[in-house]
């Protein structure tokens, strides 16, 4: 072939033509600059590789890593893992050699992304996410992502999601709100794991979180700050009642003191808001994951405790008993998993009781047939969103759409095994779920989420709308 023919081909003249025209017509200083980045865009991205590796999370455990590439650049991802995971949840493939990471290594899941996802894959476009997740959705043909293992989907379809964006130019956040064809972005409440307790400490406390909320702040970056003030009186407070080993930290950051009872924590809490003068613009939840401690119909509130475990059982109408004292006693937003998993009856009670906000996390296992099935019998009110529960992006998506169209709440959340990812801040900004949980403000994992609330929220600029008192139907 001719240079002329070559040039031909490939509509060069014209091409470059355009290119200088446009760095003319800008005046740019740095022409060379201009049309460099003029060409670039010019061509349209594709996916050219997808290359995945064993990563560790948060608490050592091995979980997957991505680098999507396309010809414009490589966007990496990392998937979460936690400590609940039950038989409606998408399958999070692990190998299973005990003599490898003690059964927890996943090369099966990153063979399947190097050989199948990657194939199936080159040369789509990194925009047309639904496209991305239903070609990896097909490829893996079972309901709950068995084959290939919804950790090396979901890796894939984050990773595609951050090249869509760039591809856009758009912050990860805006691509996210146009995928779900949302108008409003805001930025979530955070909601700050204080205390922790059980599966996530080695305490005796047997309720899993409790949570602060403040609401009361003109901005996330107030929010941030009165939330971390909070966390250093708390670790005072427990200092002074309990010593130094009192202020050890559970899985995502909480304090984990040796406390007996869910209002001795609540009590620590309150104290530390009094401390910091926020008060009132500074609100409580719960995340109770009853789960844990449920034998048959009764709950084993010591059942950490090896003098006290069994001796003190609850039935569910004493623990709802318990729960109207302390919403009277204290400004609890939220409860999240009051009872069993497979307590609808009594979860629906309690929601019917409009005390405060009921989340639905082990109930749900943000599995749409289960969102659906508690919608229609009103089980509970909002649902806690956790992307690797479900495997894809656009699935993640809709689910949040489902409990929006019901008027719940939604809360976007970490998991106990966390990466240096922080896609789930842009992605609670992006849907406005109006509530985001990633463990205390503290540990890099959590701060990672809530630094790039901070970047987002200045980014944003004037658009950047704080929740606040809107937490729970944010527009
Ligand atoms: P998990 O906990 O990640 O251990 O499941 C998170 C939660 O219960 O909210
Ligand atoms: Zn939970």
């Amino acid at each position: 072939m001719s240079v002329q023919e070559y040039l031909d081909k490939h509509a060069l003249s014209r091409k470059i033509e355009d290119a200088v025209n446009a760095a003319v017509r800008a005046k740019t200083s740095d022409p060379v600059l201009f049309i460099a980045n003029h060409m670039k865009k010019a061509v349209s991205s594709v996916i050219t590789k997808v290359k995945a590796r064993q990563i560790l999370d948060s608490r050592g455990i091995p979980t997957v890593e991505v680098d999507l590439h396309t010809n414009k650049g490589v966007f990496r991802a990392s998937v979460p893992s936690g400590d609940s995971s039950g038989t409606y949840e998408a399958v999070e493939l692990r190998d299973g050699d005990k003599g490898m990471y003690l059964g927890n290594s996943v090369a099966k899941a990153v063979k399947n992304i190097n050989e199948k996802i990657s194939e199936a894959l080159i040369g789509m476009d990194p925009k047309l996410q639904a496209q991305i997740d239903h070609a990896m959705i097909d490829l893996d043909k079972t309901e709950k992502k068995n084959e290939l293992g919804a950790n090396a989907i979901l890796a894939v379809s984050i990773a595609a999601c951050k090249a869509g964006a760039a591809e856009k130019e758009v912050p990860l956040c805006k691509h996210i709100s146009d995928l779900s064809g949302r108008a409003t972005m805001t930025l979530p409440v955070p909601a700050f794991t204080v205390l922790s307790g059980g599966n996530h400490a080695s305490n005796y406390f047997a309720i899993q979180e409790i949570m602060i909320l403040p609401i009361g702040a003109a901005r996330f970056e107030e929010a941030l700050q009165w939330g971390t003030e909070t966390y250093h009186h708390l670790k005072a407070v427990i200092s002074e009642k309990h010593g130094n080993m009192g202020c050890n930290v559970g899985e995502d950051g909480g304090l984990a003191p040796d406390i007996s009872s869910l209002k001795e924590g609540l009590e620590l809490v309150k104290e530390a808001i009094n401390r910091t003068g926020y008060n009132d613009k500074i609100k409580i939840a719960i995340d109770v994951a009853a789960t844990n401690f449920c034998i048959g119909t009764k709950y084993d509130l010591d059942i950490k405790s090896p003098n006290k475990s069994g001796q003190n059982f609850k039935s569910a109408d004493d623990m709802i008993d318990m729960y109207k004292e302390l919403c009277a006693e204290y400004p609890i937003l939220f409860i999240e998993d009051p009872f069993d998993k497979e307590d609808w009856e009594h979860t629906k009670y309690f929601s019917s009781l409009g005390i405060c906000q009921v989340v639905g996390d082990d109930l749900l296992m943000s599995n749409s047939t289960r969102v659906e099935r508690a919608i229609k019998e009103s089980s509970c009110n909002a649902l806690l969103l956790k992307v690797n529960q479900i495997g894809t992006v656009t699935e993640a998506i809709e689910v949040v759409k489902l409990a929006r169209d019901a008027q719940w709440g939604v809360v976007t959340s970490h998991r106990c095994g966390e990466t240096e990812d922080s896609f789930i801040s842009d992605l609670s900004v992006g849907l406005a779920t109006g509530v985001i949980k990633a463990g205390a403000p503290c540990r890099g994992e959590r701060t990672m989420k809530y630094n790039q609330l901070l970047r987002i929220e200045e980014e944003l600029g004037d658009q950047a709308l704080y929740a606040g008192e809107d937490w729970r139907q944010s527009l």
